[in-house]
């Protein structure tokens, strides 16, 4: 490879996209494509944890995906239960640290639980750490991070001081944000945080989504020449 600028990126964030185009396109259901899509966050977070990044955030439920249809809403709901289960069995030996992003109001006592529970057991893990945004709206978490200032009586805030009261101020802004499906738009994803990511589009439907496609992803921002508004 050419001499790179950058190292690899310590926090990468997927806009998971393309899941109902990749079952329509094998004539399937779209409960199949999420079925697919679930796969495909196995081998991403085996990828990712493989290659050495540190953190993956995982755009799985945004708060504008309640408006689908009650079936999918429960496909999917179903999945990530799913998903939970096999986190809380598979995370110890794998050294995920498992964190959620999003608001609690609207998923189900269940799954609430699941993931208090999850969070709690792989609190001190070192390995890699997934961050779901789950029930997630960029919006959402910066109004969240407003009240909380607001409530703590504060009149005046500075950008330091919202960025330490978003959902999980201890990760760090991603470097790199990856959208499947040839979409390009962030859709209310990490507003705040990719003040300066750079981005990586691809038209891999996800679940087509490959270690060789993160590969490539990772390969690309190495190349960008990142200035931060300097020259
Ligand atoms: C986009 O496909 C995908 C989502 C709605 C969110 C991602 C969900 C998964 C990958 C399934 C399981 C995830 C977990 C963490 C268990 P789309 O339905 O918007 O696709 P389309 O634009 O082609 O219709």
């Amino acid at each position: 490879m050419p001499d790179t600028q950058n190292s690899l990126p310590r926090h990468i964030a997927i806009i998971m996209d393309g899941n109902g185009r990749w079952a329509a396109a094998h004539g399937l259901p779209r409960s199949a494509g999420h079925r697919e899509g679930a796969q495909a966050v196995r081998r991403t977070l085996e990828a990712a944890r493989e290659m050495g990044i540190a953190y993956l955030t995982l755009y799985a439920f945004s708060t504008e995906n309640w408006s689908r249809p009650p079936e999918e809403i429960d496909t999917l709901m179903k999945l990530l239960d799913r998903t939970l289960d096999e986190y809380q069995k598979s995370a110890h030996q794998k050294d995920y640290r498992i964190l959620v992003s999003g608001e609690r109001e609207r998923l189900s006592a269940g799954i609430l639980a699941k993931i208090d529970a999850l969070t709690r057991s792989t609190a001190q893990n070192k390995g890699l750490t997934v961050n779901l945004a789950l029930n997630y709206g960029a919006r959402q978490e910066i109004t969240y991070a407003f009240n909380r200032l607001l409530k703590a009586g504060l009149k005046e805030a500075t950008p330091s001081d919202i960025a330490k009261h978003l959902y999980q101020p201890e990760i760090p802004d991603p470097e790199l944000i990856i959208r499947t499906s040839g979409e390009e738009r962030l859709s209310n994803f990490l507003l705040w945080q990719a003040a300066y990511s750079e981005f990586y589009f691809t038209p891999v439907l996800w679940p087509d989504f490959t270690k060789e496609e993160l590969q490539k992803a990772i390969d690309a921002y190495r190349m960008r020449k990142r200035r931060f508004g300097g020259i």
